[in-house]
């Protein structure tokens, strides 16, 4: 499974990336408001700052809703750099964009993704990756992993090459439980991914080497 982080942060992303275990970066509208990043000139160089720390594929989402206009963003993202993917989302001008982007070599993460239903779709259309939002459905109290399980079989069965990106997630028990239900990406907070590290028992252990390595 790879590694993606979900963030417009350029510190985390760095500190993400010189953990070694880096694969990739998605942002939304959200995260780079976050950042303050504002207007077409500041959004262009701040994807190709992040396009500069990680060699791996970035997601720069549109903020258009129409084809036309989903189309004349996506294409002035994807000429930013090599690794943008293209983030449209999961509504039905969204579909098709996908469709036109697929068809002219653009890559494509359909994001805002709830329902096998709507993975589906995505597929049909040639997305590169679909982002279902776990976190969120798990707020609504049902299971977002349990989605990610019946898209992982849905698209083995059926031969779909879109890689199921497993997004808004809210723990490194989440990352693990994507891992194993056949997510083939993970885009994760910092402190998601940094809380894999941590085990009580390694610190533990790690203390009473150190305090035995005193006596050799
Ligand atoms: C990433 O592609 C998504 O936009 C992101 O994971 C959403 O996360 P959130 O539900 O924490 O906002």
């Amino acid at each position: 499974m790879k590694f993606f982080i979900d963030t417009a942060n350029l510190a985390q992303i760095k500190e993400a990336h010189d953990l070694g275990v880096l694969d990739g970066v998605t942002t939304n509208p959200s995260l780079m408001a976050k950042e303050g990043i504002k207007g077409e000139a500041a959004i262009i160089k701040h994807y190709e700052d992040i396009c500069e720390i990680v060699d791996g594929d970035v997601s720069a989402e549109v903020l258009s809703t129409d084809f036309k206009s989903i189309i004349e963003e996506g294409k002035k993202l994807a000429a930013i750099h090599p690794n943008i993917v293209v983030k449209v989302p999961m509504i039905k001008d969204g579909v098709k964009a996908i469709k036109w982007f697929t068809d002219n070599g653009i890559r494509t993460n359909c994001t805002l993704v709830f329902s096998a239903g709507q993975a589906i779709l995505a597929a049909k259309a040639g997305a590169a990756y679909v982002s279902p939002f776990i976190g969120r459905i798990d707020d609504t109290n049902w299971d977002g992993v349990e989605l990610i399980a019946q898209i992982a079989q849905i698209y083995s069965l059926q031969g779909y090459k879109t890689e199921i990106l497993a997004a808004s997630i809210r723990s490194a028990l989440h990352i693990v439980k994507c891992a194993e239900v056949g997510a083939d990406v993970c885009t994760c907070p910092l402190e998601s991914i940094l809380g894999l590290l941590k085990h009580p028992l390694t610190d533990i252990g790690l203390a009473k080497f150190l305090e035995d390595a005193k006596k050799m």
